[in-house]
């Protein structure tokens, strides 16, 4: 029997990208957008800050924590400390090809060990259960990586780590190059094989099949869900993040739950003032937002007065109400 996935939106997880301040912001852009935390180490879960790493604004669900790693005591131990948390989804990083990660054998080169991936899944879905959650786990993996770049090895390590009990595959359509390419070029040199996807919605129709990878728009978003039950996107929603205005609305055919950018960064000031009384830096959170107006006039003040004076100010509002003014008053702003 196909189980038919109710179709979904995600915001990629994203190193120094999506904090909690960020994805605050992005939920007040889309309320059914899913959200996910940066990848965090199972190990730093165990042994660092918990309520530092972990905490999330309620306003965040649905969120998804993703964690990296390969030992799968230290993945269940930490699967379990995230569903206790309260975390929607419990993410194994698949995808990830810096060298830092490599030598703790996690992220992208695990997709070379499948055997490993479905260890950590099981251990991870034992553990979660013994805390009385249902907490699904997941998996976020590259369609390829250096020479292990074939249909059959994806269905391989699908069918494996499914096995497991895993039913949500986020499948990132570029392979991962682990000697040569830095992260970042990771993300751009090789090339996308979003048909690579598709294939393994067919050939899996029961799993939820999540696409990611270059999609830039709601129309490539719609074309994707005709073929697949979800989309990711990452820098686009990053550094165009009005886009997510459009997700409640160009998808799932909902009210938007703003009107427009200023209503928007009107919304997040109140969020800004209680983390600055908090002693969170302006920077910390005004960093998220500077793409809001791009392509809008005044966005160019915006985002000088930001990426300028927030770090200079860091507890002071007013650098926030005045890039405000600036889109506010684009005429003034444009003959700065
Ligand atoms: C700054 C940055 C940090 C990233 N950090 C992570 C991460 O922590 N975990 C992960 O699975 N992918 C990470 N990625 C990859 C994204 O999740 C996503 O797979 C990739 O950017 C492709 O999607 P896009 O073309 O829509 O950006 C990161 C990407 C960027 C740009």
């Amino acid at each position: 029997m196909t189980i038919m996935h109710e179709k979904t939106f995600s915001v990629a997880p994203m190193v120094d990208w999506t904090d909690r301040h960020c994805r605050y912001f992005h939920r007040l852009l889309s309320r059914r957008a899913v959200l996910y935390t940066e990848m965090l180490a199972a190990a730093a879960v165990l042994k660092g800050d918990r309520a530092r790493l972990l905490d999330f604004n309620a306003e965040e669900h649905p969120v998804v924590l993703q964690l990296g790693g390969s030992d799968p005591a230290e993945m269940a131990e930490a699967a379990a400390i995230g569903a206790e948390w309260g975390y929607d989804a419990i993410n194994i990083n698949v995808g990830c090809p810096s060298d830092k990660v490599q030598k703790g054998r996690f992220g992208a080169v695990l997709l070379k060990e499948p055997e490993t991936v479905a260890a950590c899944a099981a251990a991870m879905r034992d553990a979660v259960r013994a805390t009385g959650r249902n907490t699904p786990i997941t998996v976020k993996c590259r369609v390829g990586v250096d020479d292990v770049d074939s249909d059959e090895h994806l269905e391989r390590f699908i069918g494996q780590v499914a096995a497991q009990g895993v039913r949500t595959f986020v499948i990132h359509a570029r392979k991962a190059l682990l000697k040569g390419l830095s992260p970042k070029d990771n993300r751009t040199v090789p090339p996308l094989d979003h048909a690579r996807v598709h294939r393994m919605k067919e050939r899996f129709p029961q799993l939820e099949i999540i696409i990611n990878g270059g999609l830039q728009s709601m129309a490539e978003c719609r074309e994707q869900l005709a073929k697949v039950d979800g989309v990711m996107l990452g820098r686009a929603a990053y550094q165009t993040p009005w886009l997510l205005a459009s997700v409640d609305a160009g998808l799932f055919g909902l009210q938007p739950p703003v009107d427009d950018r200023i209503q928007a960064l009107e919304r997040f000031i109140p969020y800004v003032e209680a983390r600055l009384a908090e002693g969170v830096p302006l920077n910390a959170m005004t960093k998220h937002i500077l793409g809001l107006f791009h392509g809008q006039p005044g966005a160019r003040a915006f985002r000088r007065i930001l990426s300028e004076e927030a770090p200079r100010n860091p507890a002071d509002i007013g650098v926030l109400r005045r890039a405000l003014d600036a889109v506010r008053e684009p005429a003034a702003a444009a003959a700065e």
